[in-house]
Parts: structure tokens; C-alpha cells; sequence
């Protein structure tokens, strides 16, 4: 079984002095780019969810940065459009950290520096990603031996999520690569169903067993011992280890301790935001209601009815019990 990154098509990509995009919101469907010539069209790809995953969001900010400075060389321009690009999406840490590190970068050596800045946090992060997988296979290689795991997943954390390998999906492909791995239970993630568009994609290609479950399953998969270890990734990770990420998160991390099931969470150095105290800290992310009220454009829920939708939740890190992180320093 091959297991190269040539399996998968990069989601970002510096190409003729634009950003192309692997269009996120089009697969499994459709294998379609973006070509972003304007910072504007970056943002609305942002917003919509075309370019996602924290990682890859870094990425993207700090090549944002490089387009708005490649399009104009004037430092209050290239302010202005890193502050339109940190304000398309809240939660992820590292977007705005990308934009920042482009930025300061444009600031030293114009717009040659911020491009340069760019090209080296997406090659750091895929470094990191592959360093982040070996850690997670050592810590199930410790933690259960060689036996083949069932290993149960939400939303997508995979090179579509990350500039290439990925980080959660990252440790389940190397502990695939080690022969360890029985089969992944994929969270479809409701409502923008990251696991089955996504996760599902890039296990098929990778030609890993896997079936996608409603988020509603996990509960009754623990109890019938279906599942060995969760892993997931993060959008922040607060300072005293608290973990913002996609929404019902939380939610397996209480029904692994119940069932007394390992919650790992995979994060490059990058997501890790010292200057946040707690979880409380983080912004939440809220997205249009119809997200939820609607289906592929249809509405599923009564026309005098509301919808809430918050795109992340916080987990405890009392909850994790490992934080797997690239043991060497990506940035
Ligand atoms: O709203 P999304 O799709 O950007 O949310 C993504 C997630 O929650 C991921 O789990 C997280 O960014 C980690 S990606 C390696």
C-alpha cells in the first residue's frame, strides 16, 4: 500500500503569482481549483470554506499576505489586506499567525521576504505533520502494541486540512504505514460534513479501511468496543491545554472518558497559543444558521424555526490524555 503524498492533490499552492485552491466545498463531487488573483477572492474562499483546517489556514493567511504585497508594495495596503484576511474566520490561531509572520516578513524584505515567509511555513508544515505522525505512532505502538486498532475520527484533519500529510489523519496514516491500523470510524460532521466529504476522499485514495458513521454513533460504536482510541485535531490549543475544535469534539472526548477510551488530539507547534489563558478564552466561531436549517439547499427544519450554529467547541484538557506534537520545534 502506498502511502506517498502523491496520492493526494495539494489544497494550496503558489502558482504564477496567485493562490490556487483545491476546492473543499466541491468534493467529493468534483475535483475543482480556485485560482485566487485578489485578496478578495482568498477571503471569500476562507468564508466559504473552500480553503479550511487550521493548518492549511496559516498557509493561506501568509500567502495572502504575499499576493496583497506581489499586487501592491505599499506597507498600509498589505496592513489593511492582513487585516481583512485575519478577520474572514476566528477560532483557528493559526491563520492569524500565518498573516503575522508574512507580514512582519514584508516588512524586512518586501514582497520577496513575505513570499519566502510563506513558502517556508507550508514546507514547515508538512515537515511538522510527518513528525507529528511518527510521534502518534509511537505513542500507539507504546500504548497498545502492534495490534490492528480501530481508531475513530471527526471532521477532516488531513492534507486537505493541512498544506500536505495531515495531522490527526496524519497519525492514522503512519500507523497504517506500520501495519497497525484495522479500520477508521469517520464522523460525517454535521452540518458542513467535513468527515464524510473530506476524511472519507482522502482515506479512499489512501485505500484505508474506513466507514463513515453519523456523529450520533459514537456513543453505541465505545459501548460494543468497536473503538480503541479517538484522535482528532485543533483549531487552539489555550495555554493551560484546553482544545477548541470542531463542534462535537467535546462531545466524544466526555464519551471516551466514560468508556474509558484514549482521546489523543494532533497539533502542530503553530496551533498552540500560549497567549491564550483557557479555553473561555477562545472565540467560538458562529456560522449562518442555514448551514444547519438546510440540506444540499433544501430546508430541513420549519420555516418558523431557528437554527444555532457554533462551528467549534472546547474541550477540556483534564479530557485529553495526550497532546501529540511535533517533538521538534517547526517554527
Ligand atoms: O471549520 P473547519 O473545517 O475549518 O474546521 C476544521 C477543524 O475543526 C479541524 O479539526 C482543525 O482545524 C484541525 S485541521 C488539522
Amino acid at each position: 500500500m502506498s502511502l506517498s503524498d502523491s496520492a493526494l492533490p495539494l489544497a494550496i499552492e503558489w502558482r504564477s503569482n496567485q493562490i490556487r485552491l483545491l476546492d473543499q466545498t466541491a468534493l467529493p463531487a468534483t475535483l475543482h481549483f480556485i485560482d485566487c488573483a485578489a485578496v478578495d477572492d482568498l477571503c471569500r474562499a476562507i468564508m466559504s470554506l473552500a480553503v479550511r483546517g487550521a493548518p492549511a489556514l496559516g498557509a493561506a493567511g501568509a500567502y495572502g499576505v504575499a499576493l496583497a504585497a506581489v499586487l501592491s508594495d505599499d506597507l498600509d495596503r498589505v496592513r489593511d489586506a492582513a487585516r481583512q484576511i485575519s478577520a474572514t474566520r476566528p477560532t483557528a490561531v493559526n491563520l492569524g499567525w500565518g498573516v503575522r509572520r508574512a507580514l512582519d516578513a514584508y516588512q524586512c524584505a518586501g514582497a520577496t521576504g513575505a513570499l519566502q515567509c510563506a513558502h517556508e511555513i507550508a514546507a514547515q508544515d508538512v515537515a511538522a505533520n510527518h513528525e507529528i505522525g511518527r510521534v502518534g505512532r509511537d505513542w500507539l505502538h507504546a500504548n497498545f502494541g502492534e495490534r490492528p486498532l480501530n481508531m475513530l475520527t471527526h471532521c477532516n484533519t488531513g492534507a486537505l486540512a493541512t498544506v500536505g500529510y495531515g495531522t490527526a489523519l496524519g497519525v492514522i496514516r503512519s500507523r497504517a504505514e506500520a501495519g497497525g491500523l484495522a479500520h477508521v470510524w469517520v464522523d460525517e460532521t454535521r452540518p458542513l460534513l467535513q468527515g464524510a466529504r473530506l476524511t472519507a476522499w482522502e482515506l479512499a485514495q489512501l485505500a484505508i479501511p474506513h466507514a463513515v458513521v453519523v456523529d450520533n454513533a459514537a456513543a453505541s460504536l465505545m459501548a460494543m468496543g468497536f473503538v480503541d482510541v479517538v484522535i482528532v485535531g485543533a483549531d487552539r490549543v489555550a495555554a493551560n491545554g484546553d482544545v477548541a475544535n470542531k463542534i462535537g469534539t467535546y462531545a466524544l472526548a466526555v464519551l471516551a472518558k466514560y468508556h474509558g477510551i484514549p482521546f489523543l488530539v494532533a497539533a502542530p507547534l503553530s496551533t498552540i497559543d500560549s497567549a491564550t489563558a483557557t479555553g473561555a478564552d477562545i472565540e467560538i466561531e458562529e456560522r449562518d444558521q442555514l448551514e444547519v436549517a438546510e440540506v444540499y439547499g433544501n430546508r430541513v427544519i420549519p420555516i418558523e424555526s431557528r437554527a444555532f450554529n457554533p462551528a467549534f467547541d472546547l474541550t477540556p484538557a483534564a479530557l485529553v490524555t495526550a497532546l501529540i506534537c511535533p517533538a521538534n520545534r517547526e517554527s
